[in-house]
């Protein structure tokens, strides 16, 4: 494990296998919805690659497809500046294609809502998404996801693919981080 800065006091919010068990819920479940039809999941980079490695494979389906965006939202700090800028781009179309936006966390809302205007404006057949977190007393932005892992308190979590300043992201569990 990674050593956490001095005055920082992490605590074990999501234990890793509470994650694993509702992970493989979602994955039942988005399953169900898609069956019969070619799915796309997108990514966004790069908090929920972790998220995404797991739940791909929690989905029992046999046409899923697999891209990411990289968005970035936060500089070094536990505060949103509030603007959104892509990183990376999608490497194929989804004009006509059947979307599932993977996130790990729906903060203000500011991002997701960033998010879905761009890609509902490349015509997929359908866009749906999945967010691992919700924090959906911080919203600003009228956005929720159609999946939701876990809803939790107004505080900034780190683990399982999130970062606090680009570290902490390899913990098994989410935790919180108050410094
Ligand atoms: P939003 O635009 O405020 O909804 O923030 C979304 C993005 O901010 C997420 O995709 C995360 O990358 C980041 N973020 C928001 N809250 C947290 C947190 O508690 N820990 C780590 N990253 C966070
Ligand atoms: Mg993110």
């Amino acid at each position: 494990m990674t050593a956490l800065p001095p005055d920082a006091r992490p605590r074990v919010l999501i234990p890793a296998d509470q994650i694993a068990a509702r992970v493989k819920e979602l994955g039942a479940e988005i399953g169900r919805d898609y069956q019969g039809r070619p799915l796309r999941l997108v990514g966004v980079l790069k908090g929920a690659w972790i998220f995404l490695a797991d739940l791909i494979r929690a989905i029992n389906h046999h046409d899923l497809s697999v891209d990411f965006l990289g968005v970035a939202t936060y500089g070094n700090a536990a505060q949103t500046s509030g603007e959104v800028r892509v990183t990376k781009d999608l490497d194929q179309s989804i004009e006509g294609v059947d979307v599932l936006l993977v996130e790990d966390i729906l903060d203000t809302g500011v991002t997701f809502y960033f998010l879905l205007n761009a890609l509902q404006n490349r015509k997929p057949k359908s866009l749906r998404t999945v967010t691992l977190l919700d924090k959906a007393s911080r919203r600003i932005r009228p956005v929720h996801a159609d999946y939701v892992g876990f809803s939790i308190p107004d505080d900034f979590v780190i683990g399982y693919g999130l970062d606090y300043a680009q570290r902490y992201r390899e913990l098994s569990d989410v935790c919180v981080l108050k410094v």
